[in-house]
């Protein structure tokens, strides 16, 4: 780790038990409260994340925080991928494991075109299923997903495991 990163790792708070008993939630928003680190966030995101990004997904909630700012620092296309249900027009979507519990993402299917280079960014990589089903979605709308950037990962769940599955192999964490 830089000590960039550390700085960055001790801003994101361990909460034991939340949502559940046996979960430990990681919690950006001391990294939020502080717009340096915030900015640095932000950028090393970027720097870390290959050019010529046609969009940039970000996966409701968290990864709206993080996927928009780096959309416009790379002059991209934002595309938010929301919770089933929020998103007024057509939608594609996709249902999958949570580490706690299940959840369907959906994305509006005008929102790719054939052929957009797509980086997906979000918060924390945990057991790599939100990442994955991103994925899905993006590549049914005929995207093609070039790199996926995160803030934190949780490599003990072994995330990679599942998105080597899904043929997602250029994944970068800061932290
Ligand atoms: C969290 C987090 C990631 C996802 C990671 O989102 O922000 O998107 O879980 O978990 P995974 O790798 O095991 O799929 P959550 O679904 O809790 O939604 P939120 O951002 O609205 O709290």
């Amino acid at each position: 780790m830089t000590a960039e990163t550390r700085d960055l790792a001790a801003l994101i708070a361990d909460v034991p038990d939340f949502p559940k008993v046996g979960v430990s939630f990681k919690d950006i928003t001391p990294l939020l409260s502080s717009p340096e680190a915030f900015q640095a966030c932000v950028d090393a995101l970027v720097a870390a994340s290959p050019t010529d990004i046609d969009v940039v997904c970000g996966m409701e909630a968290r990864g709206f925080i993080f996927g928009a700012p780096v959309a416009l620092a790379m002059g991209a296309s934002f595309v938010p991928v929301r919770k089933s249900g929020k998103l007024p027009r057509d939608t594609v979507e996709t249902t999958y494991d949570l580490e706690y519990g299940t959840q369907t993402l959906a994305i509006h299917s005008d929102a790719i075109k054939e052929g957009d280079r797509v980086l997906i960014v979000d918060d924390v990589l945990a057991t790599g299923g939100t990442v994955a089903a991103t994925a899905d979605l993006v590549r049914r709308l005929g995207g093609s997903l070039v790199a996926v950037s995160v803030v934190m990962e949780l490599a003990y769940l072994e995330p990679r495991e599942v998105l080597g599955r899904h043929r997602i192999d250029d994944v970068t964490a800061l932290v």
